[in-house]
């Protein structure tokens, strides 16, 4: 069964998708895709090089006149695939486009930390009631499986901690100063230029991006109710070149790590200066995850935490999960 796709957003991880989906046999088809500024539909399958094409000439994927939302409540899909811009304080309009899907009938699959970190009970509930799949895995640690892990590889445990690296971008700017003496400004253009940062780079630099990260874990993984305002939150955007070099003298460095410790409802994400032997030490773009459980013991997660092809790999998985529920597989 050929399984089509509604696509929403077309920065790197809608880039990220539609390239695999040329790449790889995926048994996928993508009957419709809207950006910020328009939209193109086509029941039996967009023709992926010409859309490319015609964003890259253009700056649009189709035509003015077709909106997100239209496709959200029109077009033909059996899942919508959410990918536009987060908005940390009011979800939408994403929260709305995946309310309307699951209304409609279709699964979900997002990579927007937004409806995720302020909606999760509620669109998770939803979904259930329809008899549908909700799921967010790029939402945090791009590449890194982690909230499958957690919540259910790991789901015999009792999840004591977790404590990592959960920011792409901040951890490039740290490794690009440290080790090459690149300023602030020229370490995070370069983020930029690479696809790792946010739409809104303040996101990633002021903690909020990894702070919404811990936010979704403690919702989805321990089921807790809390918020952004919850999270006491330092970022790296005060952080000065002279205290990457004092840490330097120390053999150690300084990395952006979030905590959550949920027996004591402690959620908390500063700069921290790290030995440079320690497995949170790692480079560019990485994230690292180490989570202690009662029956596993330690574990370290490290992989990819942005960028438009690992962040798609996240999506895809995603979506492959739908195809085999639907195929009645595992
Ligand atoms: N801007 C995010 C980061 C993208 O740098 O980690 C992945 O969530």
């Amino acid at each position: 069964m050929v399984l089509r796709l509604a696509l929403l957003g077309m920065g790197a991880v809608g880039r990220g998708i539609i390239q695999a989906a040329l790449e790889k046999d995926l048994g996928l088809i993508i009957t419709a895709v809207a950006d910020s500024r328009s939209g193109c539909i086509d029941p039996n399958g967009l023709n992926l090089p010409e859309l490319l094409d015609r964003k890259d000439k253009t700056g649009m994927c189709g035509d003015t006149g077709i909106s997100a939302e239209t496709i959200v409540k029109t077009a033909p899909y059996d899942i919508l695939v959410e990918m536009t811009p987060t908005d940390a304080r009011s979800g939408e309009p994403a929260t709305s486009y995946i309310r309307d899907a699951l209304q409609r009938g279709s699964h979900v699959v997002t990579s927007n930390k937004g409806p995720v970190a302020l909606h999760y009970h509620e669109l998770a509930s939803l979904a259930k009631k329809n008899h549908l799949q909700f799921r967010f895995e790029a939402t945090v640690a791009g590449a890194i499986p982690i909230l499958q892990t957690l919540i259910h590889n790991l789901g015999g445990n009792e999840i004591l901690s977790l404590y990592g690296v959960l920011n792409g971008t901040c951890n490039y700017i740290l490794t690009r100063m440290a080790e090459e003496g690149l300023t602030y400004k020229q370490a995070l253009d370069e983020a930029r230029t690479l696809g790792y940062a946010e739409a809104d780079p303040t996101y990633d630099v002021k903690g909020i991006d990894a702070a919404i990260k811990l936010v979704i874990l403690a919702n989805t993984v321990w089921k807790k109710n809390i918020c952004l305002d919850d999270v006491d939150v330092t970022g790296i955007d005060l952080l000065t070149e002279e205290a990457l070099r004092l840490a330097e003298q120390q053999d150690a460095t300084i990395r952006l790590i979030g905590e959550i410790i949920p027996g004591d409802n402690i959620y908390r994400l500063c700069p921290r200066i790290i030995p440079k032997d320690h497995p949170l030490v790692v480079q560019g773009s990485l994230n690292a995850i180490i989570v202690r459980t009662d029956l596993a013991g330690d574990l370290l997660f490290v992989g990819k935490g942005a960028g438009s092809r690992e962040t798609a790999s996240a999506v895809i998985g995603d979506i492959l999960s739908i195809r085999d529920i639907h195929a009645g597989g595992n």
